[in-house]
C-alpha cells in the first residue's frame, strides 16, 4: 500500500538535542502535521550532559502517532519515513535484551576530556584529521564510546564478545523501528559516521586502527550507507509498519539538504542549541586550515559522496534556555528579544558561553563561559543583548574563517532554525557578516531535509531540481553598513573570548 504512485506524504523524524518531533510534508515540501515531544535533559556533573535512549525512542513512537492522529491520515498515506538527528551523542545498547547499558551521553558532555587528551599525546588534537577530517575533541562520538565501555560495569567484556551494539541516536532508533532484538537492521549513514573519529572520511569505511586506537570492538559498529536508501521498513508492533525507512541524515546536513545547498559554495547557518554552519565543497573532501571541520554533506545512494565544511558552536540557543533556566530572567525563551530591544547596545557587556570549551574555530576544551565588560550601568536587558549578540559573533568567527578556507567571500548567508525568529538576532547578524542574511519560506529544514533523502530513494520525488524548485525565500535582512562600528563591537568580542580561555587545566 506503501507505492510512491498511492501515498501523498512523507514523514521525517527529527531526534533533536532538546525535543524529538515528527513532520509530515507534502510533494511541495509543506508541513502537513506535527508531533513534539521533548526530552530529559540529565546533568549528572558539571560538563556532563545524558539522555534517555529509552525515553526517546518511547517519544518517537508517541510523536508519530501524535502527527499521524492530528492530521488524520494513516501510515498508508506515508511514501517513507526519513530520520534526522542530533549527531556524535552516543547509545550502547545490548543486542539481545534491546537495552541500553548507560544513559546516552550527548554530543556536548565533555568527560571524555581527558580520553582526549591522552590520544593527543602522541601527535596532537590533529592525529587523525588528515583521515577523519576532525581534530581530537570530546565532542566525537569515538571517545564517548571508549568512555562507555571503560567505566560500566561488565561492557567492554560483552562488547569485545559481540554483545553490544553502538549507534548515534539514527542507529539506534532505526534499529528499534525495524524489529529490535528481532531483526532489526543495524545501520547508519556516512554523515553520522563522519562524526565518530572512527570513520576514514575519503573511503567512507570504517577505519581499523582508529577502532584499535580508541578500544572500539568493530563489531560494534552500524553498517555504513548512503544517505537517501531503503534501509529497511517498519514493524506493526510499535511502529508504522511496512512503511520504508529510506533517508537517515545527521541534522545539520539534513539542513543543508532542506535548504537545497546541492552546489559547492552554497551554505547555510542552523541556529538551534547550538550553531552549525556548513558550506559544499563538492565531491572531494577539503582539509581547513582555520579551525573548520571536513564532514560528508550527503550521499545518494550509488552517487559519489559530496562532502561539506563545518563551524561548529557549541552553546547559542541554549545559552537563552540558560538565561531562562538557570538565571530566570526570562520565562519564555521568547522573551529574550523583548528584553533586548529596551536597550539601544550591549552597554559593554559580552558573553561568551564556553559552557562546554569553546568548539569551532578555537577548538578549546579549556574554556569556560565569561560575562565580561560589566559596569554598575549593566542591567539585565544589556546582558539578554550580549547573550543574543554572542551567537552572531560566534556566527561570524566561523564565516571569516570559511572564508579563508574556501578563498572567496560568502555572499549572502541562508539561515533557518528556532533563532531565526529573531529579528534582532537577525539584523545584528547581517549587520556583522555585512551580508544579507535570508530566511527560507520553510524554517523546519532539517526535518525537511530528512523527508527529501526518503522521498528521493522511493520516488516520491524524481531528483535533486524537482526538490530544488521547492525552496523560497521568506525574509532577507541587509546589512546596515556601519562597518567601522560593527568591526568594534566584534574586536570586543575577541577580547572576551581571551578572558575565557585557560580556566580549567
Ligand atoms: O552536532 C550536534 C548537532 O547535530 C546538534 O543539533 O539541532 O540537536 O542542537 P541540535
Amino acid at each position: 500500500a506503501n507505492g510512491a504512485t498511492e501515498a501523498r506524504y512523507v514523514m521525517a523524524i527529527d531526534q533533536g538535542t532538546t525535543s524529538t518531533r515528527a513532520i509530515i510534508f507534502d510533494h511541495s515540501g509543506s508541513i502537513i502535521g506535527v508531533g513534539q515531544q521533548e526530552h530529559q535533559q540529565i546533568f549528572p556533573r558539571a560538563g556532563w550532559v545524558e539522555h534517555d535512549a529509552t525515553e526517546i525512542w518511547s517519544n518517537v513512537r508517541r510523536v508519530v502517532a501524535d502527527a499521524l492522529a492530528e492530521t488524520e491520515l494513516t501510515k498508508d498515506d506515508i511514501a517513507a519515513v526519513g530520520i534526522t538527528n542530533q549527531r556524535e551523542t552516543t547509545v550502547v545498547w545490548d543486542r539481545t535484551t534491546g537495552k541500553p547499558v548507560y544513559n546516552a551521553i550527548v554530543w556536548q558532555d565533555t568527560r571524555t576530556q581527558a580520553i582526549v587528551d591522552e590520544f593527543a599525546k602522541n601527535g596532537g588534537v590533529d592525529r587523525f584529521r588528515k583521515r577523519t577530517g576532525l581534530p581530537l575533541a570530546s565532542y566525537f562520538a569515538g571517545p564517548k564510546i571508549k568512555w562507555i565501555l571503560d567505566n560500566v560495569d561488565g561492557a567492554r567484556t560483552k562488547a569485545e564478545a559481540g554483545e553490544l551494539m553502538f549507534g548515534t541516536t539514527d542507529s539506534w532508533l532505526v534499529w528499534n523501528m525495524t524489529g529490535g532484538p528481532n531483526g532489526g537492521v543495524h545501520v547508519t549513514d556516512v554523515t553520522n559516521a563522519s562524526r565518530t573519529l572512527l570513520m576514514n572520511i575519503e573511503t567512507l569505511s570504517w577505519n581499523k586502527d582508529l577502532a584499535d586506537a580508541m578500544d572500539v570492538p568493530m563489531s560494534m559498529l552500524p553498517e555504513i550507507r548512503s544517505s537517501s536508501e531503503v534501509y529497511g521498513k517498519g514493524r506493526s508492533r510499535g511502529f508504522v509498519g511496512g512503511v520504508p525507512i529510506a533517508g537517515i541524515l545527521g541534522d545539520q546536513q539534513a539542513a543543508m539538504f532542506g535548504q537545497t545547498c546541492f552546489e559547492p559554495g552554497m551554505g547555510k547557518n542552523t541556529y538551534g542549541t547550538g550553531n552549525f554552519l556548513l558550506m559544499n565543497v563538492g565531491e572531494q573532501p577539503v582539509q581547513s586550515e582555520n579551525g573548520l571541520i571536513t564532514t560528508v554533506c550527503y550521499q545518494i545512494e550509488g552517487q559519489k559522496p559530496v562532502y561539506a565544511l563545518e563551524g561548529s558552536i557549541a552553546v547559542t540557543g541554549s545559552l537563552v534556555q540558560w538565561v531562562r533556566d538557570n538565571l530566570g530572567l526570562i520565562q519564555d525563551a521568547k522573551e529574550i528579544e523583548g528584553l533586548a530591544r529596551d536597550v539601544e547596545d550591549n552597554g559593554g557587556a559580552y558573553f561568551v558561553p564556553a559552557f562546554s570549551g569553546l568548539f569551532a574555530p578555537h577548538w578549546r576544551p579549556d574554556a569556560r563561559g565569561a560575562l565580561v565588560g560589566l559596569t554598575r550601568y549593566v542591567r539585565k536587558e544589556h546582558i539578554a543583548r550580549a547573550v543574543l549578540e554572542a551567537t552572531a559573533y560566534q556566527s561570524r568567527e566561523v564565516v571569516e574563517a570559511m572564508n579563508k578556507d574556501s578563498g572567496q567571500d560568502l555572499v549572502e548567508l541562508r539561515v533557518d532554525g528556532g533563532m531565526t525568529a529573531n529579528e534582532l538576532l537577525m539584523q545584528f547578524q547581517a549587520d556583522q557578516l555585512d551580508v544579507p542574511v535570508i530566511r527560507p519560506k520553510i524554517t523546519e529544514t532539517t526535518a525537511l531535509g530528512a523527508a527529501y533523502a526518503a522521498g528521493l530513494a522511493v520516488g516520491f520525488w524524481a531528483d535533486l531540481d524537482e526538490i530544488t524548485e521547492n525552496w523560497a525565500e521568506d525574509k532577507r535582512w541587509k546589512p546596515n553598513g556601519e562597518t567601522e562600528a560593527n568591526d568594534k563591537l566584534f574586536r570586543n568580542w575577541g577580547k572576551a573570548v581571551t578572558k575565557s580561555l585557560d580556566w580549567v587545566d
